[in-house]
């Protein structure tokens, strides 16, 4: 697990520091949250990064080795390297140079693999296959936890294990918005020594919501013992101390405003990826920038821009722009990730957060339409969920892993 408070300290002051290119180290940090999926470790700890060469122009290359020269998943992981290495502003150009594994490497890669995989405990229970997704805003009222809910809902109606995470710790919203009250406590559980909160959960369809939230934990000593602690530090006990179990999405209602959540999840969970959600007028698009200008540095990636309290069609079809309009073309252009869709303002959305039923649950009408295909364009093109068990993956560092782990097994055994 890289450590990200070393080395990526936010250039403060200086304005030269911005555009500087990044150290040596500053890269390595950032391509220790490239997952190998199939191994589920980083590159560089897999020692998949023989070399990283930082030019003074910002020019960005680097070396990977990969476990077969064919390896289906070349291409992702050149996605991965290329994207996160040119988030640093002081970054102009990434190349990779390729190289393949001799048969020593190879088998090294797979125990330390095997080794990450068994001896060094995770250090969150969030599953590595799961696709972490932050929903943030500059501010608050935006529609946040109301997008978090519904895009949740309808990846659970898509058949999918979404966990839901409120890390709104003081101004929680998800209990109500979904319809949950249960109670929520630490207990004792399998595998664990320590006591783990179980997560309430929601069956939709084929699907699950698991949903966590300060608002379930009604022990109102327990309730003022986390909503006491540093943000950064309730959001941590949410990914350390809860049972997910499976999980294909893990969608997390971000704070509004404040940087320490996304730099703490940057740590954490280095591999989430962030949603930012901004409604429709001019104005309030350079708010949500700033969430993602503090996501860049804390390398994490934005990977889309949702506006919501879009222009409402009533019944005559009349539009009406009440909130104005290009705010979400806007900032998605201005932060160069796509716009994933647009949720119009609409009484259907308020009113299903009322009764705790998210519109995109059963509900018709344009809003209900646009998070469904939020849903499914998250599901295809932004974040495919993990290859169901006993599906096989037809990569080559999957099968050498499970050649290789069934050796040492034997050797174990012997
Ligand atoms: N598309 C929408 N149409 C109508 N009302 C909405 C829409 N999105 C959010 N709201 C309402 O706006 C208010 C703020 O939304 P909420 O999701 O709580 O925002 P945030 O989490 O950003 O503070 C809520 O009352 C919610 O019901
Ligand atoms: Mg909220």
């Amino acid at each position: 697990m890289p450590d990200m408070t070393t080395g990526t300290t936010a250039p403060t002051g200086s304005t030269t520091a911005t555009t500087a290119p990044p150290t040596h180290d500053e890269v390595m940090t950032v391509l220790g949250s490239v997952i190998d999926p199939e191994l589920g470790a980083d590159i560089v700890s897999l020692g998949m990064v023989p070399s990283v060469e930082v030019a003074a122009d910002g020019l960005v290359t680097v070396g990977i080795k990969l476990t077969i020269g064919g390896c289906p998943l070349r291409a992702e992981i050149k996605k991965e390297v290329e994207s996160r290495v040119a988030l640093h502003p002081g970054v102009t150009d990434v190349k990779i140079a390729w190289g393949e594994m001799n048969a020593e490497e190879r088998s090294q890669v797979m125990t330390k693999a095997r080794w990450n995989a068994r001896e060094n405990a995770p250090d969150t229970e969030v599953p590595l296959s799961c696709n972490v997704l932050a929903i943030a805003s500059g501010k608050g009222g935006v529609g946040k936890s109301s997008v978090t809910v519904n895009v949740a809902a309808a990846l659970a109606a898509a058949g999918h294990t979404v966990g839901v995470l409120d890390a709104d710790i003081w101004g929680f919203s998800v209990p109500r918005l979904l319809g949950i009250s249960d109670r929520m406590e630490a207990k004792q559980v399998d595998g664990s020594d320590k006591p783990l909160i179980v997560p309430n959960e929601r069956i939709v369809g084929d699907g699950v919501l698991k949903v966590v939230s300060t608002g379930f934990l009604v022990d109102e000593d327990t309730a003022l013992m986390w909503r006491g602690l540093m943000l950064t530090k309730a959001v941590e006990q949410f990914l350390r101390d809860v049972r997910w179990g499976d999980l294909d999405y893990l969608l997390i209602d971000m704070p509004p405003g404040t940087g320490d959540v996304q730099m703490g999840l940057a740590r954490l969970l280095p591999r989430t990826d962030l949603i930012v959600v901004t409604t429709p007028a001019l104005a309030a698009q350079k708010v949500a920038q700033r969430a993602a200008d503090m996501a860049k540095r804390s390398f994490l990636k934005v990977v889309g821009v949702i506006e919501n309290m879009s222009a409402f069609t009533c019944d005559h079809g009349e539009t009406y722009a009440l909130f104005g309009e290009g705010g979400g073309d806007a900032l998605a252009a201005a932060i160069d990730a796509p716009l994933l869709g647009r949720v119009p303002l609409e009484p259907a959305v308020a009113a299903g957060g009322d009764d705790g039923n998210p519109v995109a649950l059963d509900g018709t009408g344009a809003a209900a339409d646009v998070f469904r295909s939020i849903a499914e364009v998250i599901i295809s093109d932004i974040a495919p969920p993990p290859a169901p068990d006993g599906v096989d993956m037809a990569g080559c560092s999957a099968r050498l892993f499970e050649t290789v782990n069934a050796k040492l097994a034997e050797l174990d055994a012997e």
